[in-house]
């Protein structure tokens, strides 16, 4: 008999892997507010459609991030927040896993404008199912937007065990008060 064990693509292994950080809208939002605070914004605003299902916008005008800083942030376990097996003892962010975007871009469409208050232009990236369709140059406000589009779009079985809009806006609501009252 042949050998049967292979190692799995990176996309499917990006997906497995994005089911244990997102589990509905809340979760996006939980994950992009956070990553809003650790990046010093004093403001951020938050636009949901359909409960997050359509889209979720969110803008802070923390520290923005370098072209390289943008396309990295997108792989697997790369993060700013951490660099060696010491500082997870002394954590004072709240993300450190390097896991978020990774997770949220192989389930969804994404689209990042970032800019740092240094750099004359901001970089704008398309990312749809862990792939990279557009990175370019663009105008816009010192800090960072980023827009996920139709969450679940290519993993069916989540999508359609989404609960109601009523019920999904509650779990967004409660992740929303809980990190709005901590900072
Ligand atoms: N809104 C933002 N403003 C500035 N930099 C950001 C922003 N969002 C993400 N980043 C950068 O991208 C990196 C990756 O983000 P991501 O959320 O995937 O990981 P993390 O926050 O480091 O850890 P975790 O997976 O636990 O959230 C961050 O470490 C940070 O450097
Ligand atoms: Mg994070």
């Amino acid at each position: 008999m042949s050998d049967i064990i292979r190692l799995l693509p990176d996309s499917i292994a990006n997906q497995i892997a994005a089911g244990e950080v997102i589990q509905r809208p809340a979760s996006v939002i939980k994950e992009l507010l956070d990553n809003a605070v650790d990046a010093g914004a004093t403001e951020i605003n938050v636009i949901i459609k359909d409960a997050g299902k359509t889209s979720i916008h969110i803008q802070d005008n923390g520290s923005g991030m370098s072209p390289t800083d943008a396309r990295m942030s997108l792989e697997r376990h790369a993060t700013s927040k951490l660099r060696k097996a010491e500082d997870l003892f002394d954590i004072r962010t709240m993300g450190f896993r390097g896991e978020a975007l990774a997770s949220i871009a192989a389930i969804a469409q994404m689209e990042i404008r970032t800019r740092r208050a240094d750099d004359v232009i901001g970089t704008r990236l398309i990312v749809e199912a862990s792939v990279v369709t557009v990175q370019e140059g663009c105008q816009c406000p010192v800090g960072t937007s980023i827009i996920v589009r139709n969450l679940f779009y290519n993993v069916p079985a989540r999508r359609k065990f989404l609960k109601s809009d009523p019920v999904e806006m509650r779990h967004i609501l409660d992740e929303f008060h809980r990190i709005a009252l901590s900072i």
